[in-house]
């Protein structure tokens, strides 16, 4: 009995040393994953802006590379990133881990564009001297063989967003991307509901205001914007009659007050006018005050 419980014991402090170490070593990355490469070629330049990103997201806790100053309170320790367990990573694998993150290393998939995260890659390889980059020819095109339909149902005010990929071999449904939905309006983007993750069909379904307002006709130009790991980052413009009919006089309409084209010349007159009798009036001030102090040396 005493032997069977010590081999219960052993057998799960082993068990829980190996799950341990297995989870702190290996980041799990899906081969294709694995083998993708940067679409930007790695320079100097890439590296300076790389630099910069890193500083603001990544220094708090990994500290400067090659210096060993990572955060040490944190379990496990943030590993510094011109260490040689690093430096073995694919830039794929680099990549996928600043894309997925895990526990309290952050998923920056949101949060920095592709070409950020793929520059701060550069960056943490300009501390390898024999790290030698492999591009990704085919990769770089990818995007636009994605296509982005949308489709707006009346009934129950929702736009549906389906993501395909034609490839050579068949169409692809892009499932679990992250969708994001604008409306530009004149000044910026107006974000459409929260960020949605696409269906194993592709499919991502946003909740549509009522009341917004569109141009005369209740047109809205909604911009879609696609994040795909394969495919890359894809922006897609529509522009749909789905907005509440506004009509805005434009700033080159003839009734617009600071109409930026043509002003009427009454205006002008009126103030030109006004800024001389300002003046005048400063002027004879001045003169004034000018009597007065002279009236008082007398
Ligand atoms: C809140 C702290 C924190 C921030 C911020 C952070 N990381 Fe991490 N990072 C970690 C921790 C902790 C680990 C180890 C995670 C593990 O092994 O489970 C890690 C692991 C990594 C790894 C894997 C290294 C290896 O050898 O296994 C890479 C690469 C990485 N981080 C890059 C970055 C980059 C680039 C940034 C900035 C864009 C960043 N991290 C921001 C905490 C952080």
């Amino acid at each position: 009995m005493y032997t069977r419980n010590l081999r219960i014991v052993t057998f799960a402090i082993v068990s829980m040393f190996f799950l341990h170490s297995f989870a702190e070593n290996n980041w799990n990355v899906p081969a294709d994953k694995k083998a993708r490469n940067s679409t930007i070629k790695f320079d100097a330049t890439t590296s300076k802006v790389g630099e910069s990103v890193y500083t603001k997201n990544c220094v708090s806790c990994h500290g400067d590379p090659t210096k060993g100053n990572s955060l040490k309170s944190l379990s496990p320790v943030p590993p510094d990133l011109a260490s040689a367990k690093t430096q073995e990573l694919t830039d794929g694998e680099l990549f996928y881990i600043l894309n997925t993150g895990r526990v309290i290393m952050p998923s920056f998939n949101n949060v920095l564009s592709e070409e950020d995260r793929w520059k701060i890659i550069s960056y943490i390889r300009s501390f390898n001297k024999d790290y030698v980059q492999q591009l990704s020819i085919s990769d770089t095109n990818k995007s636009q063989l994605v296509k982005v339909d949308m489709a707006f149902d009346k009934k129950s005010n929702q736009i549906t967003v389906t993501v395909k990929a034609n490839e050579k071999t068949g169409v692809v449904s892009l499932k679990d991307d992250e969708i994001v939905l604008f409306a530009n309006r004149y000044f910026g983007r107006l974000q459409i509901g929260e960020s949605q993750r696409t269906t194993a069909d592709g499919v991502a379904v946003f909740d549509f205001p009522k009341d917004l307002p569109g141009d005369k006709d209740g047109n809205v130009k909604l911009v879609v914007k696609v994040n795909d790991d394969t495919y890359g980052e894809i922006s897609r413009l529509k522009t749909m009659k789905i907005g509440v009919p506004t009509d805005i006089p434009s700033m080159t309409a003839d009734r617009t007050i600071w109409n930026v084209l043509f002003k009427p010349i009454w205006i002008i007159v009126l103030y030109t006018f006004g800024v001389m009798v300002f003046g005048c009036v400063l002027l004879y001030l001045l003169y004034s005050l000018n009597r007065l102090r002279k009236a008082g040396n007398i």
